[in-house]
């Protein structure tokens, strides 16, 4: 299977789950207290929700669909809206794959690789659109 199956396959049995995106949250905002801050206004129910649609949009451009959305994503993340750091970029990634890890019953370190290669065209499109 190439890694983009894999990972589809992987983020199905994660998204079973509807503790999934709280774990991610809470890792991800515990990794350091300016991007905790960013959420202070939040409505995580709702955010949990996009962040579960933003996820698969990464999946599927990695699969060859429009990476029209992650443009949309690229524009309000820069720093001219939601002015997110590319360096918190690093934890979101570390926190996804720590989440993956917890969720995945069939998790291995060869899905986490392919997990890091299907989300670096997309995290690299969003960050670099700063
Ligand atoms: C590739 C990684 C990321 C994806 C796929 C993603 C996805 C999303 C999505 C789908 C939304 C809602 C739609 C929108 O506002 O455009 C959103 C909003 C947001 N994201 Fe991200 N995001 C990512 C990285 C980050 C990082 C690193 C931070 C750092 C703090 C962050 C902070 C936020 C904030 C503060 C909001 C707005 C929350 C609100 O409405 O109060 N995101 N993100």
């Amino acid at each position: 299977m190439n890694p983009t199956d894999l990972v589809f396959q992987s983020y199905g049995r994660c998204c079973r789950k509807d503790d999934f995106f709280v774990d991610f949250y809470d890792f991800f905002m515990s990794s350091s207290e300016a991007i905790k801050n960013r959420f202070l206004n939040t409505d995580m129910t709702a955010q949990r929700h996009l962040l579960r649609n933003g996820v698969m949009q990464i999946i599927l451009a990695a699969r060859g669909m429009s990476d029209r959305k992650l443009r949309d994503l690229g524009e309000s993340h820069s720093r001219h809206k939601l002015d997110i750091k590319p360096e918190w970029y690093d934890f979101w990634e570390e926190a996804l794959l720590k989440t993956v890890r917890l969720h995945d019953p069939d998790f291995t370190p060869e899905l986490r690789q392919a997990w890091r290669e299907v989300l670096k065209p997309g995290i690299d499109l969003i960050r670099g659109a700063y």
